[in-house]
């Protein structure tokens, strides 16, 4: 929710702050703002649209000054308007901010303040904070003075970026419970809310934990504690390039990443496959002796992370034979759920940063359960509130509709489950190599799925003038019935729900007619695969549409289905990977076709720091 850069320099800031909220733009863009210190008072320009928009009209490159923050916006307190934009500046025209996040007790903080003769410009709760720094400006004898007494007095989620006229070089960030990183630059400090900002000028970062305070100026980097006492923190180095960030002459991010998928299951599987074993790196503490004694796994997770964690589900019942249970994370927080001894509680996360997930985390900890990350990003917060973690290596996900995360959280979950098979016996050495061979084929078999782009965007076509669309799948692929219907929901606003294909006798069934499109997955297994047929049967019996997804060589669906897209044929617990990616390239194109901004979906935020 949100994006914030800030830089000082000893070169003009503005380009590259106009730069760095491009790249941010992913987490907020209904409004985006850029203040620099110049010599006669801050300079700000700030508007409602996307970056390129207000970019347009405002010209950020051409602000003048050394120092400067910028933001790009995810309303949530106030509406869309440019007096809400960030960044906001105090009353007397001296201190300006930038906030991701949400600042609790703000109506309270703002009754006080107004009862002071405080006026207010915007509807925000970030306006308040900068009242008052300002206020405490006037006692303290340094502008981190005054943001640590002013933060002091807020309730809630923040990553702040400070700059004051009276200090000009001078770069002020904090956080709570949002993310902050600190970047080194030739010549420069620069802090933002994700590393995907900071690649162009540097890899060397440091990330900032909650209510820690850096006072950055071009050549110095000083950080305090929450009480005040300076600090050495690890630098890290971070193994993304810019290319990674950039389209590579895609149109747009997502389509970029569900190409990238083979590579990036590749990445992720390599490093921990050997020829009859799965192996942790030693930095995830992940050994067989703790895998052996899990005896039952709770999934934490929120959206598409979720369909993964009931993909994990499946795996871990059925092939490491360990009970397993999956929980949205915003309602386990909330519920006392009795969690005996030997209990894995498992998050799953692209960004790192989703504030539900982490709140159910670290509840976890907090009852001293034994806590496992699977999550994308280096040094995101869930890496540090977990005991372990097995990143998986989808490289930066700017497109705001997850799809390489999810398939490499897929691949990090068979890893995981062979792991806890081979530690717990529970699969033979046989079964083991038969999924160790099944996992290295994915890749190129996802290549031959992604081969029929084309023919998958000429059935896109079927779907555009449609208002609801229907996804049907048993076993290991109902989650993906699910993620496929989330998939299309978000990116081109038609209706969709995913129902196990079972259940459509139960009610859904009701909804079928002429206009009705079913994505049926009907995968060539052995439990399901004839009772699947006979749901298809009934869609068409109904005339509704039907769009099948079959194994190669299948000669009986082409027959029932009207379209019929095939996948290879894998091992059933492996087909996820492959029956997700013609759903992700359908959702794709009927976005496309209906003239939606694919990566920049309406109301959505790739990363949702607010509970
Ligand atoms: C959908 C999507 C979201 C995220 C969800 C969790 O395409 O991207 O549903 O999956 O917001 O985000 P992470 O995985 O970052 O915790």
């Amino acid at each position: 929710m949100c994006g914030i850069i800030g830089i000082t320099s000893t070169r003009p800031v503005a380009a590259k702050l106009a730069q760095g909220v491009r790249r941010l733009e992913y987490r907020g863009y209904d409004s985006v703002g850029v203040a620099t210190l110049a010599d006669n008072g801050i300079e700000l320009r700030k508007g409602v649209g996307k970056v390129d928009q207000v970019d347009a009209e405002l010209d950020f490159a051409s602000a003048p000054g050394i120092t400067g923050i910028a933001h790009c916006r995810w309303g949530t307190h106030g509406g869309i308007t440019q007096a809400n934009a960030h960044p906001h500046v105090a009353p007397g025209g001296r201190i300006a901010i930038v906030h991701n996040g949400i600042i609790e007790n703000f109506l309270e903080l703002k009754e006080q303040l107004l009862a002071e003769g405080a006026q207010f410009l915007s509807e925000t709760d970030t306006e308040v904070v900068v009242h008052l720094i300002e206020r405490a400006l006037k006692v303290a004898d340094s502008l981190e003075e005054a943001v640590h007494v002013a933060t002091a007095q807020i309730v809630g989620s923040y990553a702040l970026g400070v700059v004051c006229l009276d200090e000009p070089d001078k770069l002020i960030a904090t956080r709570n419970e949002s993310p902050l990183v600190v970047g080194f630059g030739e010549d420069e400090h620069l802090i933002a809310s994700d590393v995907a900002a900071l690649l162009e000028h540097t890899k060397t970062v440091v990330y900032l934990d909650n209510r820690e305070v850096a006072v950055l100026t071009p050549g110095s980097c000083s950080i305090f504690d929450p009480h005040g006492e300076k600090i050495d923190k690890p630098r890290h180095e971070i193994d993304w390039d810019v290319e990674a960030a950039e389209k590579a002459g895609y149109e747009h991010y997502m389509l970029k990443e569900i190409f990238e998928q083979p590579a990036k299951i590749t990445d992720t599987i390599r490093p921990r496959l050997r020829d009859h074993e799965v192996v942790f790196e030693p930095d995830t503490g992940i050994t067989a002796d703790i895998l052996r004694g899990v005896d039952r796994v709770v999934f934490l997770a929120c959206g598409t992370s979720w369909h993964a964690a009931m993909v994990g589900e499946f795996l871990f019942e059925e092939l490491a034979k360990v009970p397993a249970e999956v929980e949205y994370a915003s309602e386990f927080r909330y519920r006392n759920t009795p969690i005996p001894p030997g209990t894995l509680l498992v998050a799953i996360s692209q960004s790192g940063e989703t504030a539900d997930t982490n709140a159910a985390l670290e509840e976890a900890v907090r009852r001293g359960n034994r806590t496992l990350a699977i999550c994308n990003v280096r040094g995101s917060s869930m890496t540090r509130i977990a005991a372990h973690t097995i990143h998986t290596h989808a490289g930066p996900e700017i497109g705001v509709a997850s799809t390489k995360a999810f398939t490499t959280q897929l691949a990090a979950l068979y890893l995981l489950t062979i792991g806890m098979a081979q530690a717990k016996g529970s699969l033979s050495q046989q079964q083991i190599d038969t999924m160790i061979m099944g996992l290295r084929e994915i890749p190129q078999k996802m290549e031959r799925v992604l081969d029929q782009a084309g023919e998958i965007q000429n059935i896109a076509k079927q779907m555009t003038s449609r208002s609801n669309a229907i996804y049907l799948g048993r076993g290991a692929h109902f989650p993906i019935a699910l993620e496929g219907a989330l998939k299309l929901k978000e990116i081109s606003y038609i209706h969709a729900e995913g129902y196990p294909a079972a259940e459509m006798k139960h009610g859904p069934i009701a909804l079928i007619d002429k206009q009705m499109p079913v994505i049926v997955i009907a995968p060539q297994d052995k439990l399901t695969y004839q009772k699947t047929l006979g749901n298809i049967e009934e869609v068409k019996a109904r005339e509704g549409t039907v769009i099948a997804i079959a194994t190669e060589g299948d000669e009986v669906i082409p027959r029932l289905a009207d379209f019929t897209i095939f996948v290879p044929e894998t091992l059933y617990s492996l087909g996820p990977l492959m029956s997700v990616l013609p759903l992700q390239l359908l959702s794709y194109h009927v976005a496309e076709l209906r003239g939606c901004d694919v990566d920049k979906p309406r109301n959505l935020s790739k990363v949702v720091t607010v509970e």
